[in-house]
């Protein structure tokens, strides 16, 4: 193992044991290089005559560029977007972003969390996460209703074992927590550690815990890791936010898993990705939050700090230095937030809108309905067609485009539903049933 791993891995120990249990073989491979990136930096700080360490290329004392390039882009200068950014993120991002955690998350008052380290787009945060936890055969728990890329990220790419619990129960009428309490305790009896994501808002039923629920959820792991089992528990919050119900649970669950137990990791995926109305641009984030003795904290945050960089840096190197200073600049933007409330409120009057038009009990005979309360989608159970032949019909037919998911399920981006839309739509989807039932 290299001598910066092993350092790492030292550090990690005295702050944590549990942690070096719990990471994978990768994970505790992994470190920052001591190569070119850190002799450039130092460049960087001290090399004031003559600093010819860096892969960019410079003329005159600026980053050399092709105008046909920097034409596209205004009100940002060449240097604020051409070079890379560090593999860890940029600075100020990053300790943006860490301020926002607190105020979005204002249960974390006083809990130690690391620095978030950049990730290209919360896909890479969830692949990363994966390489730095996940070993081949690892039991991950996840809900039978998933984002289906969690499937190529633990199962293909790193042949983790998927292990389901039941997302709802029959009549529909909840999130099955009782599943998942049954099949997560069942799994922490036969192995030492157990792994989970919780994603709320949930892709694909948009659905989000309430503030009973979060504590449930909450109160099981803590039990399952004061029990003695490792508990490394990432909470994909993508649709972070979107919160559209009162009872709602408004904070991540990662505010009430950080930093409560030494057997229990926790660790946010989150990113500006659907929070800001930015997919393309790329910027996603990684942060911890852990439990040691607080003069440990620092050595412990950062080692696990380098590692993440250190798997950022083997894979793409780093994330858009475009999209993170775009990001960074949004953020301090004054009418920033007012900005993102407006577009709040546009996504809730969707949701309100489909409740409305979907309590008419005309649909009942067609399909039943998730319950959903928050982010960007909601799902339909049908009663007796195929989701697929129903997908196809819709498109062929009727030119409407929806996603099927397994036999029964169809999910509605209401993110993309103008809100006049919305009873057309199931009027479609009702009429394309009674087709496919009459064929
Ligand atoms: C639950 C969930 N996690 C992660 C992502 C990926 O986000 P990104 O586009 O930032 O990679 C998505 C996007 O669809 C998602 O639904």
């Amino acid at each position: 193992m290299n001598v910066i791993a092993k350092e790492l891995n030292a550090l990690i120990s005295q702050a944590n044991p549990h942690i070096m249990e719990m990471l994978s073989d990768m994970g505790k491979a992994l470190f920052f290089p001591k190569g070119i990136l850190s002799q450039s930096a130092e460049a960087k700080a001290k090399a004031h005559k003559i600093n010819a360490t860096i892969g960019i290329a410079k003329q005159g004392g600026s980053v050399m560029n092709l105008p046909a390039v920097t034409r596209y882009v205004s009100g940002i200068e060449p240097a604020e977007y051409l070079p890379y950014a560090p593999s860890f993120g940029l600075p100020g991002l990053r300790e943006k972003w860490k301020k926002d955690l607190f105020e979005k998350n204002p249960s974390l008052k006083g809990t130690h969390i690391s620095l978030p380290v950049v990730t290209s787009g919360i896909t890479h945060g969830v692949s990363v996460f994966s390489d730095m936890w996940i070993d081949p055969g690892d039991v991950i728990i996840l809900p039978d209703m998933m984002w289906g890329n969690y499937n190529m990220t633990f199962t293909v790419r790193n042949r983790a074992k998927i292990v389901h619990f039941r997302a709802y129960d029959e009549a529909l009428t909840r999130f099955d927590l009782d599943d998942f309490e049954s099949v997560i305790r069942a799994q922490a009896k036969n192995n030492d550690k157990i792994i989970t994501v919780l994603n709320f808002p949930h892709n694909p039923s948009g659905y989000s815990l309430n503030r009973k629920e979060a504590d449930r959820v909450a109160n099981i792991l803590l039990d399952i890791a004061q029990s003695g089992t490792h508990v490394v528990a990432a909470c994909d919050d993508a649709y972070f936010g979107l919160f559209f119900d009162e009872e709602t649970s408004k904070e991540s669950l990662f505010a009430k898993l950080a930093g409560r137990h030494e057997r229990l990791v926790a660790i946010k995926l989150d990113g500006a990705t659907k929070e800001d109305y930015v997919w393309g641009l790329r910027v996603g984030f990684i942060t911890y939050g852990m439990a040691a003795d607080p003069a440990d904290m620092d050595d412990l945050h950062q080692a696990l700090e380098k590692k993440t960089a250190g798997c950022i840096r083997g894979n793409i190197s780093n994330a858009s230095h475009l999209g993170q200073t775009i990001l960074l600049k949004a953020m301090a933007d004054p009418a920033y937030h007012a900005q993102k409330q407006e577009k709040f409120s546009l996504l809730k009057q969707r949701a309100t809108r489909i409740k409305g038009v979907l309590a008419d009990p005309a649909y009942r005979s067609g399909f039943d309905v998730y319950p959903f309360n928050s982010g960007y989608f909601m799902c339909i159970r049908l009663k007796d067609v195929d989701a697929e032949q129903l997908r196809l019909h819709l498109l062929d037919r009727y030119g409407v485009g929806l996603i099927a998911i397994g036999d029964r399920n169809i999910r509605v981006a209401f993110s993309c539903l103008e809100e006049t839309d919305v009873k057309t739509l199931f009027d479609i989807i009702m009429q394309g049933i009674t087709d496919l039932r009459s064929t």
